[in-house]
This record gives C-alpha cells, sequence and structure tokens, in this order.
C-alpha cells in the first residue's frame, strides 16, 4: 500500500523521522545519567510505547487511568499516572492496573492521597506516589518549602503507597529564546534548593521528575533531575518548532489532505478541519494559522469549520486543484492524534505500518 491508496484527511507518521527522533533522546538521557519516561499523551498508542521502552525507557507516563489500561498493552515495566486519580471507580481500576505492572501516581494533595492509600489497601496493592511541586506553571503541585514538606510527610505515613520523590513540570516554559533559559534557570534555581531542604530535612527524594519537549535538552541543566517525561518529541509538531527545540525536518505527523474546492479565488479548501486538527493556535509566536502546508510554506491555513480547512495561497509559489493531496503540520499535534482511528507509518511513499490509536477519546 502507498500514501496514495489512503482515504484522506490521514494522519501520517513518517518513520524515519520519528525513529531518529527517539533515538535522539534515548541518546541524550542514557549521556547524561537521565531515567526517561516518556509521556505517552502524543501517541496513544501501545506499539509505540514498547518501541519506547525497547531503546532504553525506564517506563512510560499516561494523564488518565484509561490510558494507563490502554498502555499495559506496550509490556512496559513501570506506568507513571502523572495527573491526580480522583473518584472511587477510577481508583479500583487503577488497582486493577497496579496488579499487572508497577504503578506511581503524582499527587499534589493528601485529599487526593488518603483515598488512593485506602483503595490501594483494599485492592491489596502498593502504588507508588510522587509529590507534584510547582515550579511556574500554577497547574497543579504544592510550593516547595513547608508545603511540599507536609504533602511528603503525609505521603510517607499513609499505608499502601510508597513515597518515591517528588515531580514537577515546566509547562510555562514555551520558547527557548534568552527569557526562556532565563526562566529555566530560575526554575533550576527553585529545584536546586528545595532538595537541599530535603535532603538536609531527612526527605531525600529518590526520584526527581521533570522535564517537557520545549525544555528538553536543557534538562541536565536543572540540578537533581533524574527522570524526564517528555511527551511531544516522538513527533513533534508547529509548536515544538515555534520553541526552538526543534526544526521542520524533525516533525515527524502530518495530515495528509484532499483539496476538495478551489472555487474562491486564491484559496483551497481541504477536507479536515477542526474535527481533523483540532482549534490549538500556537502556543507561542501566535501567527493566526492552524497547521503548515508542507507543499506549500507560504500558504496560510487560515480558518477552520468542523470538516473544512480554508488555506490562503496568494502568497504560495504552488497552485491547487481539486483533487490534488498535501501534507500539513499541525500546531498541536497530542490533540490532532485523539481525533483519528489510526495513523499510517510511512516510508517514503510506501504504507508500512498502521496503527491503531487505543488511547483515543480514553479521557476517564
Ligand atoms: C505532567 C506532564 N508531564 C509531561 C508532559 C509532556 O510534555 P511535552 O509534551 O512538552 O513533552 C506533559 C504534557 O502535557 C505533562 O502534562
Amino acid at each position: 500500500m502507498t500514501i496514495h491508496d489512503l482515504e484522506t484527511p490521514a494522519l501520517l507518521v513518517d518513520l524515519d523521522i520519528m525513529e531518529r527522533n527517539l533515538a535522539r533522546v534515548a541518546g541524550y538521557a542514557r549521556e547524561h545519567g537521565l531515567r526517561l519516561r516518556p509521556h505517552t499523551k502524543t501517541h496513544k498508542t501501545p506499539e509505540l510505547g514498547r518501541r519506547q521502552v525497547a531503546l532504553g525507557a525506564a517506563g512510560l507516563a499516561v494523564a488518565k487511568v484509561g490510558e494507563a489500561e490502554v498502555m499495559l498493552e506496550s509490556g512496559t515495566p513501570d506506568l507513571l499516572v502523572a495527573y491526580p486519580v480522583c473518584g472511587a471507580s477510577k481508583l479500583r481500576r487503577l488497582g486493577e492496573v497496579a496488579r499487572r505492572t508497577r504503578v506511581t501516581v503524582a499527587v499534589d494533595s493528601l485529599e487526593v492521597a488518603r483515598p488512593l492509600s485506602a483503595s490501594a489497601q483494599e485492592a491489596r496493592v502498593e502504588i507508588g506516589v510522587l509529590a507534584e511541586a510547582d515550579v511556574g506553571l500554577a497547574r497543579v503541585g504544592v510550593r516547595p518549602g513547608a508545603e511540599l514538606d507536609a504533602l511528603i510527610d503525609g505521603l510517607r505515613a499513609l499505608p499502601a503507597l510508597r513515597w518515591e520523590g517528588v515531580t514537577f513540570y515546566p509547562g510555562h516554559i514555551k520558547k527557548m529564546d534568552g527569557q526562556g533559559l532565563e526562566t529555566l534557570e530560575q526554575v533550576a534555581r527553585l529545584v536546586g534548593d528545595a532538595l537541599d531542604h530535603l535532603h538536609s530535612t531527612r526527605r531525600a527524594p529518590a526520584i526527581v521528575s521533570g522535564g517537557s519537549t520545549p525544555t528538553l535538552f536543557h534538562s541536565h541543566r536543572v540540578r537533581g533531575v533524574t527522570e524526564i517525561r517528555p511527551g511531544t518529541y516522538i513527533f513533534n509538531d508547529r509548536n515544538t518548532v515555534s520553541t526552538g527545540a526543534c526544526t521542520w525536518d524533525d516533525c515527524a505527523a502530518a495530515l495528509l489532505c484532499t483539496v476538495v474546492s478551489s472555487a474562491v479565488a486564491g484559496q483551497m479548501i481541504l477536507d479536515g478541519g477542526s474535527k481533523t486538527f483540532f482549534s490549538d493556535r500556537l502556543s507561542c509566536d501566535d501567527d493566526g494559522c492552524y497547521g503548515r502546508v508542507v507543499e506549500a510554506p507560504e500558504a496560510r491555513f487560515f480558518k477552520m469549520n468542523e470538516e473544512h480547512g480554508y488555506v490562503a495561497l496568494s502568497e504560495a509559489a504552488g497552485r491547487f486543484g481539486v483533487g490534488d493531496r498535501v501534507r500539513v503540520i499541525p500546531n498541536h499535534i497530542c490533540v490532532a492524534v485523539n481525533l483519528h482511528e489510526r495513523m499510517y507509518g510511512i516510508r517514503g511513499e510506501s504504507v508500512e505500518v498502521v496503527w491503531e490509536v487505543k488511547g483515543r477519546g480514553k479521557l476517564q
């Protein structure tokens, strides 16, 4: 099968690029003695989790229990649920997952940890916990210092939980320019000071889990970090390019779309809109566009309806007619993948593998 046989819109993954991305990050982690626990929210596909583990990842990360259930199929020896798990039935399901692989949960309150402990006791499993600290994103996580101390002490006292260390997510750092590097320095100081304090107060964490795709190759600058959890790096997207963390040549995933109308002068309509791409704008340097047309980089993908993508061609060199096909690199690949039933792994024009996106829609 070749890409010409595929119906569109189709989510393509260039295997050469993906494999290079995976190998580069595995090599970086090895070189700096960092444990790699890739976040699978980007690909949501057990087979790709399996590849990450085969390349040396110590485990995998997910956000939701439903994703954890799906990711068991990857055979991972270790799963981090990097999200507070709340609610009795989710905790019961997590207990089942913990019977099948080693599970750790990131928590930022004892309100979340106490029911987790109770349900682990009931299920007769032990569940690891990481105390989540906020280092600037102001999303989840307690402040380093007295709040983090109290959380750790509380976690250590709860039965059936295994306190493993601390976690943070530097998601407020988007662009690795001068300002981004400065913010990373601040994060490094905050984490370094917090760790000095934890060591001197007999709360030394075994695991210090951090990392994101924009800050990926700077992770070793944050003293004390033992593990990184990048997700987007496997495919990359327009956001990753705009942060400076990769180039267009590192973008492995694209939506293959067909031109279905060129009735309006200077414009083409693609057979994919917000139900194909999702509507996220760029997280930094927003230019009002929803993707990069590989065959016409100067074209402006300026508007979407659910099933229509509007592309202005006035600045583009090429001309396109009905039936032509183009590839579009989306702004945010993680949310785009979640919209698709399958991904097509390609080498050149040949379709080498088809993956079912088993974790798509697993929001619970
Ligand atoms: C807690 C957590 N860890 C890791 C990641 C991975 O970050 P990135 O996609 O920048 O690699 C995310 C992304 O949302 C996250 O929320």
